[in-house]
């Protein structure tokens, strides 16, 4: 499908999307969509080869900066190539994340501790390294990728759902804050997804898609989504369609959520 200039097009917009080199992920899908609808997009990531190269594939309106959301100096970096490249920041799409297995007592304090780090303090320093080029532009819009897992309790991955919880906590205070800057600032809590963290694995990924696996069987929908359906809603988020949502949490599950969750005991 082509995009164009209409309805949600995102010309004029210069948006940061952390977590966009894995090449089947959510945020590969977002800034490949973004591009597509007119923003200028600088992806920041650890996975430098996968990013170079989604660089050198759509380089006029794509760039790709090393980008630990874990450091605060890394986002100082990035937001002065960003600024020197394409100008103030309008967007963020902050969707880097890790998952590591363990209940609260099984998790070893330094998978805890890298947890927290990528998935909560990552998000809340993406904030506060765009925020002040926001408020130069006149106004933003951020999305924070939370989960499911950030809205029950998630057998076996206790440090991710407790980090995707404080993700939508996140939002709402900077909603709260940013507002009167107008910067708008949601959450996106995505069900499973066929990507390598939703799947944890080419091969996982690949019977889930054809067998529905036991991720499908619990979803009403009766299959996993893929990373451009969410894409899509973060895209809607950054536009102006979204000009009256802010602090909101935006739940795409295939129903997931609305429907039993016991089945889903083993996501871990
Ligand atoms: N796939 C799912 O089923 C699912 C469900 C709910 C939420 N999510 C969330 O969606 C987001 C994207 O996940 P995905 O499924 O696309 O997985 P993915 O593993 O394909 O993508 C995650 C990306 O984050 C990057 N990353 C990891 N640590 C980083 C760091 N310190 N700094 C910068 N980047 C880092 C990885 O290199 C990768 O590109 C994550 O926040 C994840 O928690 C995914």
């Amino acid at each position: 499908m082509t995009e164009d200039a209409g309805v949600g097009s995102l010309k004029g917009t210069v948006a940061v999307v952390t977590g966009g080199a894995s090449p089947h992920g959510i945020g590969r899908a977002t800034a490949r969509l973004l591009v597509a609808r007119g923003a200028h997009v600088v992806v920041g990531d650890v996975q430098d080869d996968a990013g170079q190269a989604l660089e050198a594939e759509l380089g006029h309106s794509l760039i790709y900066r090393h980008l630990d959301v874990s450091s605060e100096a890394d986002w100082a970096s990035l937001m002065d190539a960003v600024i020197d490249r394409f100008g103030n920041v309008t967007a963020l799409v902050s969707c880097a994340g890790i998952a590591l297995d363990g209940t609260i007592e099984s998790t070893p304090m330094a998978d805890h501790d890298r947890v927290i780090a990528i998935d909560q303090t990552g998000v809340w320093l993406g904030i506060r390294a765009v925020a002040p080029s926001m408020r130069s532009a006149g106004g933003g819009s951020i999305v924070n990728i939370s989960s499911v897992a950030g809205a029950v309790g998630q057998p076996c991955l206790g440090s991710y759902s407790a980090a995707k919880w404080a993700v939508r906590g996140i939002t709402r205070q900077a909603a709260s804050e940013l507002a009167d800057s107008g910067i708008r600032v949601n959450t996106v809590l995505p069900g499973f997804i066929d990507t390598m963290m939703g799947g944890q694995g080419a091969d996982q990924r690949e019977s889930l898609r054809l067998n529905k696996g036991h991720s499908g069987a619990t979803v009403p929908m009766g299959r996993i989504g893929e990373p451009e359906e969410v894409a899509r809603l973060v895209a809607f988020l950054v536009s102006a369609e979204s000009s009256y949502c802010t602090g909101a949490d935006f739940v795409i599950d295939g129903g997931l959520l609305a429907g039993p969750l016991a089945e889903a005991a083993d996501w871990g």
